[in-house]
């Protein structure tokens, strides 16, 4: 499937306009953690027929299932007009019907929420489905958008970082073979117009949202062609955004900066599995894997998820996961499909909830996921009375 998608990617040679579709229905995503202010005067706007969407809803594995709960509970009760299409993807199945499912369903739809799919077994044939997703959508950009929480006691204060990672190659090409007994070799795949659609919808999102700085992340010191060509693409890209600055740090230094001098970081823009380094570095740094959520997308559909994709597997089903990455997503997929009336009031009570201290044990706290839950349908009635 993978090789499939790459091979279609390495066809497109025009992808401008697109990426500027695709930027342009980020403006406006910029997510402050302080709660706005709402006029509780403002009435929850009733569901009705028509004007509803269906969306894929793909539990997955671990915490994912009662994660789901939660945001489906969460949204009864503020009346979001948006219908669920629930997909299980089992991963003991020995073909991929459901997951060739999931992916008819959220070309039906357009978008999606989910959670991490588990690939349990280590064989080679076994291939991630959660790459495949992605790959088969050609959800080709990934953007995590790390803001500090004031009421969350973290390693860095006031952070404001968004990470723009190329969602479909470089590491995660899946293309491994033992080429003689011993020794294994693993493709990296790195491809100009890929390289190209991911840099320009930085410097787009730059643009769009008033950032000031693009950082390109990456080891070209060591892989001279494929990060080099990316490097190479990326300062090309720059010129002509001249109002934008541009510098590059190799993944090694930028883990250091990360965690040292975070604030030097603006729009960080990077490969797949340096995206997910630093994503997961971020996320640590702000509060760990249950507060932020993750937008994938493509030119033709959205996928949701929490942050750094990580199933829980070990806290699942005892009540102390935190449902707060989940909602987060749940959140952004109402902006995305122009609910905003409904993504204010949930994100302004997940807001108030976590910066009044209800915060599950991953951020110190005691409450459970169901404290959390029973807090944000507190504020939910408060907004809407
Ligand atoms: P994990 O699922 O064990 O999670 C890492 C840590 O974060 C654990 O301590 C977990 O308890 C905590 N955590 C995660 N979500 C939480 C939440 N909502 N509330 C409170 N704590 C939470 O991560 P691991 O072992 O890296 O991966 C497990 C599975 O997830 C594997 O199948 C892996 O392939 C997949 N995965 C993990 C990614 C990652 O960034 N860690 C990325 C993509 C897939």
């Amino acid at each position: 499937m993978a090789a499939r998608s790459l091979v279609r990617y390495a066809q497109s040679k025009n992808v401008t306009p697109q990426i500027h579709r695709c930027a342009a229905s980020l403006s406006g995503f910029e997510i402050q953690h302080k709660t706005p202010i709402i006029s509780k005067r403002m009435p929850i706007p009733k569901a009705h027929y028509g004007g509803r969407h269906t969306v894929s809803l793909l539990p997955g594995a671990g915490i994912g299932p009662e994660l789901m709960k939660y945001v489906k509970e969460v949204f009864v009760f503020a009346g979001v007009p948006v219908d669920f299409e629930d997909i299980d993807i089992n991963p003991n199945a020995d073909n991929d019907d459901d997951l060739d499912y999931a992916i008819a369903s959220i070309r039906r739809n357009g978008v999606a929420l989910k959670g991490n799919i588990e690939t349990r077994s280590t064989e080679a044939e076994v291939k991630s489905r959660n790459v495949a997703l992605r790959n088969e959508l050609d959800l080709y950009v990934n953007v995590l958008h790390c803001v500090s929480y004031p009421g969350v006691t973290s390693r860095q204060k006031n952070i404001d970082i968004v990470i723009i990672r190329q969602n479909t190659e470089g590491e995660y090409a899946m293309l491994e073979h033992e080429s003689v007994d011993g020794v294994v070799e693993s493709m990296k795949i790195v491809t100009r117009p890929n390289s190209e659609r991911i840099a320009r919808y930085a410097f787009e999102y730059a643009k769009r949202n008033g950032r000031k700085k693009v950082t390109t992340v990456h080891k070209a010191n060591i892989m001279k062609l494929s990060d080099g060509l990316f490097l190479e693409i990326s300062r090309d890209v720059a010129k002509e955004y001249p109002d934008i600055q541009h510098n590059d740090m190799i993944i090694d230094n930028t883990c250091m900066q990360l965690v040292s001098n975070p604030h030097q970081f603006d729009v960080v823009l990077t490969t797949n599995l340096y995206g997910s380094i630093v994503s997961n570095v971020c996320c640590g740094l702000l509060g760990g894997a249950g507060l932020l959520s993750g937008k994938n997308y493509g030119d033709h559909y959205t996928v949701f998820e929490p942050g750094t994709r990580n199933t829980g597997g070990k806290i699942a089903g005892k009540n102390i996961a935190n449902p707060v990455a989940m909602l987060n997503a749940a959140v952004d997929m109402l902006r995305h499909l122009g609910h905003k009336h409904h993504a204010l009031i949930i994100q302004n009570a997940i807001n108030k909830t976590i910066n009044a201290g209800i915060h599950t044990r991953d951020l110190g706290g005691t409450a459970t996921s169901r404290e959390v839950i029973d807090s944000i349908l507190k504020h939910i009635k408060i907004q809407s009375n």
